[in-house]
């Protein structure tokens, strides 16, 4: 499965989809690492590794659906068969979304449907939920909307802040995304969302990824 990686930040989630591809955990490639800022430690990582890199930055005032063709032109032309957001900090439009349909996913650092958009742990803890953690999903045009494909779980501890219930919930995002893109390189999870809401409907078909 070549598997390209858009990333915002620090990139702790494309670290460890590489290592577990070092590690034998997880068939991909990746066949390049896309990032709408030139500052992003990810990219620095991916360089290193020799793995191709592209910025495709936004400015305010810049035309949306321009720079998701420019992002679309960029990612076309690494030729990924899936495409990762790993932190990737923007919302992708119908000019992007509709170039690499059912072959995007994003993972976030919630238990969707509850907790979407940019501050997932805060918002879990105002929340006052106890049980929090991540979601790999299918994207869509809305924010976090898209199918969910697999979730594990995490506690949410009484003097829990925002930066340490983020902390405990990527030690699972780390373990959970490499492993969903092993499944989808090996068929077990296709990425259509018609199958995966019909998968909701019988349990002994869910795609949900336990925790160990
Ligand atoms: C992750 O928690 C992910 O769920 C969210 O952004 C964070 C990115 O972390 N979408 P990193 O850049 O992979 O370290």
């Amino acid at each position: 499965m070549d598997a390209l990686v858009l990333v915002s930040g620090r990139g702790s989630n494309l670290r460890a989809i590489c290592r577990a591809i070092d590690d034998g955990r997880c068939e991909a490639r990746i066949v390049g690492v896309v990032s709408d800022k030139r500052s992003a430690a990810g990219l620095g990582f991916a360089e290193a590794r020799g793995i191709p890199t592209r910025v495709v930055p936004l400015e305010k005032g810049d035309d949306r659906d321009q720079w998701n063709v420019e992002l679309g032109d960029q990612v076309a032309s690494l030729n990924p068969e899936l495409v990762v957001l790993a932190g990737f900090m923007r919302i992708l439009g119908p000019p992007f979304l509709e170039r690499f349909p059912g072959r995007i996913i994003n993972v976030h650092p919630a238990l969707l449907p509850s907790f979407p958009g940019h501050n997932g742990p805060k918002d879990a803890i105002k929340g006052g939920v106890r049980i929090s953690g991540c979601t790999v999903h299918i994207v869509d045009d809305g924010v976090d909307t898209g199918p969910i494909i697999a979730q594990a779980a995490v506690p949410v501890l009484p003097d829990d802040t925002p930066e340490t219930l983020h902390a405990r919930i990527q030690v699972q995002e780390h373990r959970l995304l490499p492993e969903v893109i092993h499944r989808i390189t090996l068929g077990e999870i296709e990425l259509d969302p018609l199958k995966i809401k019909a998968a909701y409907a019988d349990p002994s078909k869910f795609l949900s990824v336990p925790n160990v």
